[in-house]
């Protein structure tokens, strides 16, 4: 059996009946706290109702995929100006709680995110995408997939803010040509290294052709499931894989 740390065995039993506890863990110091976060996270622990009594002014990052939370807890990120990393993907079920309310305030609080995932989170609109992309200037990593809310609007604002972007997926929703367009000819086009945007009923080979031209870094693009995006593509493809270092591609052919 492998020799465990105290500390470790302390917050493991601590973790075994949060709900008692909960009072006491808000003056744990922020080491204690980091590994608090991590492992109820995982747990699926974290609730709008416990955040506040483990958040710390200097927490980095913050994975909520299993857990059940809403705009309250974004709301409870104030103090947060340090946060780097946030990961709200839902990954079954659409995620109804997080709004453009909770992620305008994500916004505001946080102003050094680098990582901002929504997938599935279908009532985020383009007014919250427009707050990251106005107040996150570093912005690297964006996961819109499913947010059946948002529009071209939202890819306008990110291309015309966010210079550090190199993975954005706006898969499953219904933005157009207009708006991959604006996307990849802005602030962004030189360091965009990744984008999914499969499943999207409205693109078609003026997208993917416009992709390929403006952005040199592209090596993971996937476009499967794009219903008017034809064999056109293909071929543009093709010949620029000679030249590119695309080691991901994915199409579905109709
Ligand atoms: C989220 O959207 C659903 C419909 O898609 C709606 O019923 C629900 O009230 C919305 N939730 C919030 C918090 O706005
Ligand atoms: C995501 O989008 C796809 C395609 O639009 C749809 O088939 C699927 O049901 C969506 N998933 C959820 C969880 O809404
Ligand atoms: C996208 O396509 C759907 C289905 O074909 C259509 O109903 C919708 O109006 C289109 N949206 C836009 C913004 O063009």
């Amino acid at each position: 059996m492998a020799i465990q740390l105290l500390l470790d065995l302390c917050i493991h039993s601590l973790t075994k009946n949060l709900s008692r506890y909960t009072a006491d863990i808000k003056s744990l110091p922020p080491n204690i706290k980091d590994k608090l976060i991590k492992l109820i996270s995982l747990q699926g622990q974290i609730t709008d109702s416990n955040i506040g009594e483990v958040l710390h002014p200097a927490v980095e990052s913050l994975d909520l995929r299993e857990c059940d939370i809403s705009d309250n807890a974004l709301l409870q990120l104030y103090n947060c100006k340090h946060l780097k990393e946030i990961n709200l993907n839902s990954r079954k079920e659409n995620r109804l709680g997080i709004t453009s309310e909770g992620v305008i305030a994500l916004a505001l609080s946080c102003p050094y995110l680098r990582e901002a995932s929504f997938k599935r989170c279908c009532n985020i609109t383009d007014s919250g995408v427009r707050a990251l992309a106005l107040n996150c200037h570093y912005l690297q990593i964006v996961n819109l997939g499913n947010c059946s809310g948002i529009t071209d609007a939202s890819l306008q604002a990110l291309g015309e803010n966010c210079k550090f972007l190199q993975s954005v997926s706006f898969s499953s929703t219904q933005v157009t040509d207009d708006g991959v367009i604006a996307l990849v000819s802005g602030t962004c086009s030189k360091n965009l290294k990744e984008i999914h945007m499969e499943q999207c009923v409205n693109l078609t080979d003026v997208a993917v052709e416009a992709v390929l031209t403006c952005c040199p870094e592209i090596y993971i693009f996937l476009f499967h499931g794009c219903p008017l995006i034809t064999d056109r593509s293909r071929d543009i493809l093709e010949q620029l894989l000679v030249s590119n270092k695309i080691k991901q591609v994915t199409w579905t052919v109709y």
